[in-house]
C-alpha cells in the first residue's frame, strides 16, 4: 500500500492490479483507513486518467453483490442525477417512461446535505416500501415495468467505505472519485442502459458547465467500458429545479406535473429531456424529439399518472394520498417570507436554499439524522423576477421551530437582488 500511495503521490498511473489490491484490501479491512485516506488525498491532487477511473469503478462494482436483471425481458433502463435541490425528476420521468413501454429498474439513494434523495420523497407517501429482496424487485419490475427501491446492503461496499472517508477528509469533490462512485453503483445495479443528469451551478457539485461536461464525458466513457449504454445531459442548478423543496411537498409537485397542470415548469422540461433519452436507449423512440412527444402524450392521456399510482400501489403505498394529497404529511405552520428590498433576482445560492430546507428538517446533515417528511420550502420567485418590497419570496412549511429563524435568514440571504 505504501508503494501505491507513493506512486500516486508522484503523479504516476495506478495499474489494474494496484487498484484491485486497494479495493479488496479496503473491503476486507486489511488496509487501514489512514492509508486509504492518504491515497484519496494523493488521488485528489494528482487525479486519475480514464483508464484508472474505469478500473476503480469496475473494482468497486465487483466489490459486493451485482443485481442480475437478466430474468426481465427488454432493455432495463436507469437514470441518475448528480444531485440537486427541488429535483424530483425521478418520480416524473420513471412513470412516464414506463407508461411509454420502457422498463425501469431503479435503485435510488437517500438525500444528504443540501441535496434531496428519491427514497425520502417516496417514503413520505404513507406505507410506501422501498426495501425488497432481489427476487421481489425482479417481480415488481416484471409486473409493473417500474420499481424504485433502496440499494441492497452489499451493493458496491467499497464505495460506502470510500465515500465515508472522502466525506471526512475533504476529498469528495474530485471528478474521478465522483464518477467512479456513481458509476460503480449503477453498474452493480444491473441496468443495460443509463441516462445521467449532470447538474451544474450553485446547487451542485460542479459549479461550471465545463466541469459538468468533463464529469459527464468521464461517466459516459466508463459506461461504455462497462458495456452499459450511457448518455448524459447537462442541466442547470442555478436555482431550485422545482418550486417545491422537501419530501411530501415535492410529491405534491410531481402529482401536479403528471396531471398536466404544470406544463411550463423547469422540472418537466428536464424530465422530458431525460425520459426521451431513456426511450431512445430503450429503442422505443426514434430520437429525443419523438421521445418527448410520447411522454407529453402520456401526460395528456393520464397514462403517466396511472403508472405512478400503479407503481406506488405495487410497493405498498397508499394511493389515496396521491389522489388526495391532503392525506400526505402536512406541516403544522406555514410562514410567508417577504422581501425587504427591491430589484431583479440576478442570482440564487441554491446550495444555501437546500441547506435552509435541511435546517427545517427536510434533509440530513449526517446519515443518522431523521427527516421530517412534511417540512420544506415552496418557492414563489425565480431568477429574473422583478421584486418589490413586501413581495412574497417563498412559504416555509415548518413543524419544529427551533431552527426557523436561522433557516429564514439563510433563505433570505440566498436571493440576490440587483
Ligand atoms: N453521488 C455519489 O454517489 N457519489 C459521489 O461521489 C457524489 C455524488
Amino acid at each position: 500500500m505504501i508503494d501505491i500511495i507513493e506512486k500516486k503521490k508522484l503523479g504516476k498511473s495506478l495499474s489494474e492490479e494496484d487498484i484491485e489490491y486497494v479495493v479488496k484490501g479496503i473491503v476486507s479491512k486489511e488496509i487501514p483507513d489512514y492509508q486509504t485516506a492518504s491515497l484519496l488525498m494523493a488521488i485528489y491532487f494528482q487525479g486519475m486518467d480514464i483508464v484508472e477511473t474505469t478500473h476503480l469503478t469496475l473494482a468497486m462494482a465487483n466489490s459486493g453483490d451485482r443485481a442480475d436483471l437478466s430474468a426481465i425481458g427488454g432493455v432495463k433502463v436507469d437514470k441518475h442525477s448528480t444531485g440537486g435541490v427541488g429535483d424530483a425528476t425521478t418520480m416524473i420521468v420513471t412513470p412516464l417512461v414506463a407508461a411509454c413501454g420502457g422498463t425501469v429498474a431503479k435503485m435510488s439513494g437517500r438525500g444528504l446535505g443540501h441535496t434531496g434523495g428519491t427514497l425520502d420523497k417516496l417514503t413520505s407517501i404513507p406505507n410506501m416500501k422501498i426495501q425488497f429482496t432481489s427476487d421481489e424487485f425482479i417481480d415488481l419490475v416484471s409486473k409493473t415495468h417500474l420499481a424504485v427501491v433502496g440499494q441492497s446492503g452489499n451493493l458496491a461496499p467499497a464505495d460506502k467505505i470510500l465515500y465515508s472517508l472522502r466525506d471526512v477528509t475533504a476529498t469528495v469533490n474530485n471528478i474521478s472519485l465522483i464518477s467512479s462512485s456513481i458509476m460503480s453503483k449503477k453498474i452493480a445495479g444491473g441496468c443495460d442502459a443509463l441516462v445521467l443528469d449532470v447538474k451544474y451551478g450553485s446547487g451542485s457539485f460542479m459549479k461550471t458547465i465545463e466541469e459538468a461536461q468533463k464529469l459527464a464525458d468521464i461517466m459516459v466513457g466508463i459506461g461504455k467500458g462497462a458495456g452499459v449504454e450511457t448518455r448524459a445531459i447537462l442541466s442547470k442548478m442555478d436555482q431550485p429545479l422545482g418550486t417545491h423543496i422537501g419530501n411530501a411537498l415535492e410529491v405534491r409537485e410531481i402529482i401536479s406535473v403528471l396531471k398536466g397542470k404544470n406544463k411550463e415548469s423547469r422540472l418537466l422540461a428536464v424530465s422530458l429531456e431525460l425520459g426521451a433519452n431513456m426511450l431512445v436507449l430503450s429503442k422505443l423512440a426514434e430520437d429525443v424529439e419523438h421521445g418527448k412527444k410520447m411522454m407529453l402524450e402520456a401526460i395528456d392521456s393520464g397514462a403517466g399518472y396511472r403508472k405512478l399510482c400503479e407503481f406506488i400501489k405495487a410497493q405498498g403505498g397508499d394511493v389515496s394520498a396521491i389522489d388526495n394529497p391532503d392525506k400526505l404529511p402536512t406541516a403544522r405552520r406555514q410562514v410567508v417570507v417577504t422581501s425587504d428590498s427591491s430589484g431583479t433576482i440576478v442570482r440564487m445560492d441554491t446550495e444555501a436554499i437546500g441547506r435552509s430546507a435541511m435546517l427545517l428538517g427536510a434533509g440530513r446533515a449526517t446519515k443518522q439524522d431523521e427527516i421530517d417528511p412534511a417540512v420544506g420550502i415552496v418557492m414563489q420567485c425565480q431568477l429574473g423576477d422583478r421584486i418589490s418590497v413586501g413581495d412574497v419570496l417563498c412559504t416555509i412549511h415548518v413543524n419544529d421551530e427551533q431552527n426557523l429563524d436561522e433557516a429564514t435568514t439563510m433563505f433570505e440571504k440566498s436571493i440576490i437582488l440587483e
